[in-house]
Formats: structure tokens, sequence, C-alpha cells
């Protein structure tokens, strides 16, 4: 038997275990690989609820146990996915067997902050250690991973975790000294994403389209110009495409390209009619200082409204600081 067992079988947990079995039902299990494929798997969560809810999720593809039998389930697996919060990883793998359990295997770690060496100071030396930093498109089978190999990881282990997070995604390996840039740029990634959805959606609903269909529109539309770059045109081309000089997406580009971070999100929607603006939303993100921001929206309200518009009808602006 080949065990894969995850260590805190939450949200993440249940995408990633989600994505193995959906991969191997449309791919079958793999032959080519030089790593043995997992053949039982199980999930361990704090309380008695959530084994219920997620034997019933799974449909009995893993087994879930409750956390006084994660020792257990580490002794009779190959593979560890430690899937719990950071904050709870030394008491997870602190209890009592779980050192020995974890002995010379292979751990899957995706905390958020947890370097290599913190995790390996906190399991034996021959447990080997692999990095991988997904997002929440997991659920959806549409994350993108970073995934970082510790000293001790052999090609076979990182092959091993190229396996897993393409199931739930797109992966890319990466030094990891450049995983908490990537865990802010694709790990909190959708948060930024969603906030300028939402803001262009209000964009829309403040020109009378419908919520559902405004939402629809928006999201489309990232989706349609994320695949334009993933399939290999530069956004600068994109832009250039549907910009002319002095229209609206040429001043709100212009504004962008002059501001400068990328957190907080500032919708503006023009109506043609009654001719002023609208503040469709005002967004901060994470480490949005929003005075400033709200300030500078001010600023450039009054920037915009003399500008010669004509009847573009609605705009949206990142203004970030
Ligand atoms: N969510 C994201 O978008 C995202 C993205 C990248 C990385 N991550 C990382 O992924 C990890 C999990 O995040 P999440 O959103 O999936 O959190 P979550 O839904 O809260 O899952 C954590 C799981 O750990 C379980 N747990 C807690 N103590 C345990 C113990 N002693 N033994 C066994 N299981 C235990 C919890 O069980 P109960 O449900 O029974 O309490 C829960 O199922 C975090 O470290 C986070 O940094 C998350």
């Amino acid at each position: 038997m080949t065990g894969f067992c995850v260590l805190g079988c939450g949200t993440m947990g249940k995408a990633l275990l989600t994505g193995i079995f959906d991969s191997v039902a449309e791919n079958g299990v793999p032959t080519d690989v030089p790593f043995a494929v997992p053949d039982k798997y199980f999930a361990c969560v704090k309380f008695a609820k959530e084994v219920e809810d997620g034997q019933r999720l799974l449909g009995g593809r893993a087994e879930f146990v409750q956390h006084s039998g994660n020792v257990r389930a580490a002794e009779q697996s190959q593979y560890v996915l430690l899937a719990c919060k950071p904050q709870v990883a030394s008491e997870v793998l602190g209890v009592a067997g779980m050192r020995e359990a974890l002995k010379g295997k292979l751990v899957l770690s995706i905390l958020a902050g947890k370097t290599i060496d913190q995790l390996q100071s906190m399991v034996d030396e021959s447990t080997r250690v692999v990095r991988i930093m997904p997002n929440t498109a997991s659920r959806i089978r549409e994350s993108m991973s970073v995934i970082c190999a510790g000293p001790r990881a052999t090609p076979t282990d990182v092959e091993f975790a190229e396996w897993v997070f393409s199931g739930i995604g797109r992966t890319m390996q990466l030094d990891e000294r450049l995983i908490d840039a990537a865990t802010a740029l694709c790990g909190s990634g959708p948060a930024f994403v969603a906030t300028m959805i939402e803001a262009m959606t209000d964009g829309g609903i403040m020109m009378g389209i419908p919520f559902r269909q405004a939402q629809e529109l928006a999201a489309q539309t990232m989706v349609g110009t994320a695949k334009m770059v993933i399939s290999g045109q530069h956004p600068a081309m994109i832009r250039n495409d549907v910009s002319i000089p002095l229209a609206v997406p040429s001043v709100v580009c212009w504004r962008l390209k002059t501001a400068n971070s990328v957190v907080p999100l500032l919708a503006v929607s023009r109506r043609p009619r009654s001719g002023h603006l609208v503040w469709a939303s005002k967004r901060p993100g994470l480490f949005c200082p929003f005075g400033k921001i709200a300030q500078e929206a001010c600023m450039f309200h009054r920037r915009w409204h003399q500008l010669p518009l004509g009847h573009h009808p609605f705009s949206l602006s990142l203004a970030c600081r």
C-alpha cells in the first residue's frame, strides 16, 4: 500500500484530494512516473463533524480521521501533505510519535510563511520537505502553485509534487527566496482579482446593467484577457489594441502606469447623460492606506472631470499607492 495523508484536511486539503481523484479519473493512474502512485488516502481533521462532512464530500475515496489518529495515518503513508493552519504546525508535527512516523518520508507543505528550514527543524533530518504555495482556485482546478524543493528533496520528490499539484491547476518551480513574493502575487492574488471583478461589476451596475450580467461581463473579460496573456500576447499589446488617444482606456491605462503599486482598487463610472463621474466602489486592499487613496481618488476625479471623454460611459481605474 502507498499511503498519502493530509494533515489538516480543510479547504485546501479537500481541494487537493478532489484534484488528485478527478485527475486520476480523467487520465488514469500514471504508469510512466518514477514515484509510487498513492492508492490509499487519509484525511486528518480536528473535529468529529468534519469527519462526517469530509466523508460525504469525498464519497469514501479518502479515510477521514480525527486528530488523535494523525500519527497512525502518517505511519501508514509514504507521502504527507501538511495543510493545517501555519500556527498549529508545531502542535501537529510535535505530537508524540509523529517525528518517528515521518522518518525517511516526503512532506509536502502548503503552509503560508513556514520556511523549509523551519519545517525541517520540526521533523527528523531524514524527512524530505518540499514547500508549495497553491491558491484558492485549487477548488476548481485552476490554481497557480509554486513549488520549492528543500535541500534534501530528490528530483523524484519534486516530480511527485508536480503530479499532485498539476491535478489542481498549473505549477511552476521557483527558488524559495521568491516564495514570499509568489505568495503575495498568486497566493493572495485571487483576492486582488476578485476585488477588481467586484469593482468592474459595480461600475456596470452603476450604468444600469443588472448584477448577474454585470458580474459575468466583468469575470469573462478577466478570463479572456488572462488567457490572451497566457497564450503569449504581451499585456501592452492587448492594452494598445483597445486604446485610442484620449479615449477612456488610454487615460485609465496612463493612470495605471503612473501609479506606484498595485494593491487597492477604485472603480469610477461616468454617467453620460448627467455627465459626472460616480465612484462605483472604493475597496482597500490588504495594505491600503485608505485615506490617502480616497484623497488621491478625489484629485483624479477632478482632473478626470475636465477631460474630453466624449460618450465613453464607463471606466475602471486602479489607483495605487
Ligand atoms: N486558503 C487558501 O487560499 C490558501 C492558499 C495557499 C496556502 N494556504 C495554506 O493552506 C493551509 C490550509 O488552509 P485552509 O484554508 O485549507 O485552512 P482550513 O480550511 O482551516 O483547514 C485547516 C484544517 O486543519 C485541521 N486541523 C486543525 N488542527 C488539526 C490537528 N491537530 N490535526 C489535524 N487536523 C487539524 C482543521 O480541522 P477542522 O476543520 O476539524 O477544524 C482543518 O480541516 C494553511 O496553512 C494556509 O496557509 C491556503
